[in-house]
């Protein structure tokens, strides 16, 4: 497969057409930002541990029945995937209080949640990513009522399969995010699940091994993402 002409890059990933048409080449970068690009540096290694990850993650997923951009991994920082017609929203999933949840409703960080929390958020870095309630993403005209259901049933499902998935390798999913697109009138998740994009808590010691290191200042943070990397092929193994 040939890396074809630059198309998009995001905080990071750098994404190519190929010489297939309908395949794109997704480059996973070393470069980190938090806080809506407030901060920014780098994490060495990240490309490579969250491009392997993400084909761990979305092979496992594929296994379990949920539809998937990806096609095959191409080199260690390259992932092949399907064109996707992408909603322009982030899908967050969350199972234990943290983050954003507990600066908004007050939430004690750890608390386990009664039942998972889909939330929507528009995904528009120059307004921030704002929270959206459904009757939102219909004036916005981002997904029909039909598609939203299909999304958060398919984000549940996805919740599932992962918790049950991370946590045999002694990992707690305290939280996620994903998107997703549409290929043929089906929902397909898109983009990665590494620690970019999900929360991971040591099993036993609660340890964050995952971007709060970095946004956090907390030190470690290669370590961490290597730490994740290393369990997931462990129980691949
Ligand atoms: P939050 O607590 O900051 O809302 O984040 C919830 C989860 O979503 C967390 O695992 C990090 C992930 N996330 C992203 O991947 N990208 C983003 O832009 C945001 C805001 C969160």
């Amino acid at each position: 497969m040939q890396k074809g002409e630059f198309l998009y890059e995001g905080k990071a990933k750098r994404i190519y057409a190929t010489d297939e048409a309908g395949v794109f080449w997704m480059e996973f970068k070393d470069d980190a930002t938090a806080g809506n690009g407030q901060k920014r540096g780098t994490i060495g290694g990240k490309g490579r541990i969250n491009a392997e990850i993400t084909q761990h993650v979305f092979e496992r997923l594929a296994r379990g029945g949920v539809r998937t951009h990806l096609l095959r991994q191409e080199s260690p920082t390259v992932l092949l995937v399907r064109k996707l017609d992408m909603f322009k929203l982030e899908v967050v999933v969350r199972n234990i209080a943290a983050g954003s949840l507990v600066k908004r409703i007050g939430l004690k960080e750890g608390i386990d949640l009664p039942q998972p929390i889909v939330e929507l958020y528009l995904k528009d870095d120059a307004l921030g990513d704002p929270l959206l309630n459904d009757d939102h993403v219909i004036a916005l005209g981002l997904a029909t009522e039909r598609e939203m259901v299909e999304i958060k049933a398919a984000a549940r499902k996805i919740n599932d399969l992962l918790r049950a998935y991370f946590r045999t390798a002694g990992l707690l999913l305290v939280d996620f995010k994903l998107e997703f697109g549409k290929e043929d009138g089906q929902i397909v998740l898109g983009d990665e699940v590494t620690p970019d994009t999900c929360r991971f808590w040591d099993e036993k010691t609660r340890e964050k091994l995952d971007k709060d290191r970095f946004r956090q200042d907390l030190g470690g943070v290669e370590e961490a993402y290597q730490e994740v990397l290393r369990r997931v092929v462990a129980q691949n193994a």
